[in-house]
């Protein structure tokens, strides 16, 4: 058996149930409070759908037996009450886990959810730093599926003042949703972030961040197994047969690949397309920017192996096989 897990050690973070400190007020407050919410939630609801049973069943069979209660022993059932049960909630947009009434914890919410939605403001204070931040403007007038142009813009990852500020929020929300760790800051040194901006409706002066990819400078990485190529390498393969050395990686998305390390110069460590804006060809346009740009007088080509993503999620792997037509690579962040 030639399998081998390559980054099972390094799972997504689980989902937080609230935003990390640059989001949050008391973070760690939040955190404290909950998890054993959840873990009393757990226990208390096992016995009390339960009980229910027992207490509906017990007056049916005595007004049965008797007309008029003889015996006079009483029985008593333990009732429970669950007031915290309707506090936490999940947000099914956002996927976000906080404390219903809880006045920090919902005002982060809603702040968080507008972003996966519909994404950030680019407005006339970043329009403003935009030189002092080395920001360039890739492509413009991009034409989407539902007829909205837009532009993508590029800067260095690590840009400081109002603009870092921005992107690091921007990242904060996309972490979350992916269930990631915040990239180091040796990462984003060797990284560019690529946004893709529309007019925003309500400002003309103003525009929305809806997409956002981030290149990072990386040396190899691995090429993907086809089909076959795993299919020749599971145990119940004819035995006379050449073994293929394929590794496991990533098993959320059970992608498979060759180990060797090829030579690579571009890594996508992050994706994002708000969620009111997707399946427009956002990502796509942003993944060819940062193909063609990233590498300055250098146009890269997935199909050559030139671009490899980190651990990509379904919808990721989903984008990346049709952008990259199957040549992209996988790397270790
Ligand atoms: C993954 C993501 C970035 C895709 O953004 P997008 O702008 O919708 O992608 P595109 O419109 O460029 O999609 C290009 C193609 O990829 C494929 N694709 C994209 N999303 C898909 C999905 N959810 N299911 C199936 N195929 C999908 C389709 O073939 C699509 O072409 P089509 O719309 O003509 O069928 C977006 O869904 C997202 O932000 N998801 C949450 C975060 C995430 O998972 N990021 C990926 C990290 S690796
Ligand atoms: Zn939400």
């Amino acid at each position: 058996m030639s399998f081998q897990r390559t980054y099972a050690s390094r799972n997504r973070t689980s989902l937080p149930s609230s935003p990390p400190s640059s989001l949050s007020s008391s973070p760690v407050a939040c955190q404290k409070r909950k998890r054993p919410l959840e873990e009393s939630l757990e226990n208390l609801t096992a016995p009390a759908a339960k009980q229910p049973k027992n207490f509906l069943e017990k007056p049916k069979l005595k007004a049965k037996q008797t007309a008029k209660p003889k015996s006079k022993a009483k029985t008593f059932t333990q009732l429970h009450f669950c007031i915290d049960q309707t506090i936490l909630r999940t947000c099914p947009l956002c996927a976000l886990s906080y404390t219903k009434g809880a006045q920090d914890d919902e005002s982060l919410h809603k702040a968080h959810c507008a972003r996966v939605q519909k994404g950030m403001e680019w407005g006339r204070e970043e329009e403003k730093e935009k030189t002092k931040a080395g920001v360039v403007e890739v492509a413009s007038g991009i034409k989407l599926k539902d007829g909205k142009k837009g532009r993508i813009i590029c800067f260095k990852a690590d840009a400081n003042c109002k603009i870092g500020s921005k992107l690091s929020i921007l990242l904060d929300t996309i972490n979350i949703t992916l269930s990631s760790p915040p990239l180091s800051p040796s990462i984003l040194h060797v990284s560019k972030a690529y946004l893709f901006l529309v007019p925003s409706i309500t400002s003309p002066s103003r525009e929305k961040i809806i997409g956002c990819v981030i290149a990072q400078r990386i040396s190899t990485a691995m090429a993907i197994a086809t089909p076959a190529e795993v299919a020749a390498c599971a145990p119940s393969s004819d035995a006379e047969s050449t073994p293929i050395s394929t590794a496991l990686v990533d098993t959320r998305s059970g992608i498979f690949c060759h180990p060797a390390a090829l030579p690579t110069p571009l890594g996508i460590p992050r994706l994002f397309v708000s969620s009111a804006h997707r399946r427009q060809g956002v990502a796509s346009k942003l993944l060819s920017a940062a193909a063609e740009t990233f590498v300055y007088g250098c146009k890269l080509d997935p199909r050559q192996g030139q671009v490899a993503f980190s651990q990509p999620t379904g919808d990721g792997s989903a984008v990346m096989h049709r952008w990259g037509g199957g040549g992209v690579r996988i790397y270790e962040e």
